[in-house]
């Protein structure tokens, strides 16, 4: 143990007092004071024990404490912790094949940076270079990271106190069937979504675009997940318009959705794939922008502006190989896609079950339920960007998910489940029955019709 064995109080006061937290107003914010954790579980500091039905950030991909990772980073950090991002190392190298050899066709070199964000500004400024163009198209419900270009990318409402941010980011509408203002009727897609990609293409000129960037399966703003005609249709826009295609897999990324890559669903490539998260697992901080030869050939010969101090650090990347290393051993994308059948038929039954569910969507272990306080109009169980009162039954639910020691996201008038990909059956069913006991809660709200 690196700290003293300090109590809860005293960590949460230490954390409160000299350290600001993420997305929070401070004052009244309450961190959960985590010590330890093993597989899909952690205990708090004071003894509590959590099942972890959100990977942390929807990223812990492999479980918690996985000696093979934990070992292959004491090793590498007895022979060599750090070298400067001009230099060769192994782990860097090896890694960089690893990822070679499992990304989606075409996709060859990683520039390799500390975590998403980076990764994103890197893609969107090697897409600029390459192309000569600067104009970047991105979607409304999506998240690209917390610095100033990833943040201007970013479409949800964390990127308002940014603004005006960097120059060149259009936005275009999702294809997020659930509540669709296209298609004449639920169920019914008529890609109109794509054509609105396509008209906007016209609008703003072909030839400013550099990219179009989109979390393949759209994360924190929902998990959507749009159609394969929806995805072969904005391939094609791009090959059209000579627009690289940027798919950001930090959060779907790493068999999260029962693939290695969730693009393979739709049998697609994209020219640059940003990846993190799921890369180490976490275990240490990572992030790459994965690139097609084409644009990595463009560097043979012309310089790339691109750097970071931690650029292809070494402890990273040796984390970063043991961790895709168990991925393998484990069989864990085949484990997630065999399990995300489970869990989805389970949370169907949920959904059936309880009239607050609006609608639950999964994709492998990337699932989320969708709250409504009316089945007909979708009128949902908070608005968007809810805050204050109108959160008060999303609470209620949080609350019961803590008080019964359930850790996962709640966000406006969802909560997700995104365990490990390592997870068991009964684990599942542990965390199920936590949620259908809160479901019973949030089933009072909805409009008696
Ligand atoms: C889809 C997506 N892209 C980018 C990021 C930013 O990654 P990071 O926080 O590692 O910078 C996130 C983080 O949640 C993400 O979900």
């Amino acid at each position: 143990m690196t700290t003293q064995a300090l109590g809860a109080e005293e960590v949460i006061r230490l954390n409160k007092e000299y350290t600001l937290f993420e997305w929070s107003s401070q004052a009244g914010y309450s961190p959960l004071p985590i010590d330890h954790a093993k597989g899909s579980v952690f205990w708090t500091t004071d003894g509590r024990r959590f099942l972890d039905f959100n990977s942390q950030l929807m990223s812990v991909n492999i479980g918690h404490g996985d000696e093979r990772v934990i070992t292959a980073i004491q090793e590498q950090a007895k022979k060599l912790t750090y070298a400067n991002p001009y230099a060769a190392s192994e782990p860097r190298g090896v890694l960089g094949q690893m990822l070679a050899e499992i990304s989606p066709r075409g996709l060859k070199k990683s520039f390799f940076t500390n975590g998403g964000s980076e990764a994103n500004e890197n893609a969107i400024k090697m897409a600029r270079m390459v192309s000569g163009k600067h104009k970047i198209i991105a979607r409304y419900r999506s998240y690209h990271g917390g610095t100033a270009g990833s943040m201007t990318l970013t479409g949800d409402p964390r990127r308002w106190a940014a603004e005006p941010g960097i120059p060149g980011v259009v936005r275009v509408l999702d294809p997020y069937a659930y509540r669709c203002r296209f298609c004449e009727s639920a169920g019914s897609c008529n890609l109109n979504c794509l054509n609105h990609v396509e008209d906007t293409i016209q609008f703003e000129g072909p030839d400013n675009i550099a990219a179009i960037i989109m979390e393949t399966i759209t994360g924190t703003n929902g998990i959507i997940i749009p159609t394969r005609e929806y995805y072969r249709g904005l391939r094609q826009l791009c090959d059209k318009y000579k627009i690289f295609l940027i798919l950001d897999e930090v959060m779907c990324g790493f068999g999260r959705t029962g693939k290695w890559f969730a693009c393979e669903h739709y049998d697609i490539s994209p020219d640059i794939m940003t990846v993190a998260k799921g890369l180490t697992s976490s275990y240490a901080p990572l992030g790459a922008a994965i690139v097609s030869e084409e644009i990595a050939s463009y560097f043979d010969t012309h310089v790339l502006y691109a750097g970071l101090t931690y650029g292809g650090h070494a402890l990273a990347c040796a984390a970063g190989i043991a961790c895709v290393n168990v991925y393998k051993e484990d069989n864990l994308i085949e484990r997630a896609a065999a399990m995300g059948e489970f869990l989805a038929a389970e949370e169907d039954k949920l959904a059936a079950k309880h009239p607050s569910v609006g609608e639950v969507r999964h994709i492998g272990l990337f699932t989320i339920f969708e709250l409504v306080k009316d089945r007909k109009t979708r009128e949902p169980m908070a608005p968007f960007n809810a805050s204050g009162k109108q959160m008060d039954v999303m609470n209620m639910i949080k609350k019961f998910f803590t008080d019964h020691g359930l850790f996962t996201f709640v966000r406006w008038n969802t909560f997700f489940v995104n365990p490990p990909l390592s997870i068991s059956k009964d684990e599942i069913m542990e965390g199920l029955k936590i949620i259908d006991e809160a479901l019973d809660i949030a089933d009072e709200f909805v409009h008696a019709t």
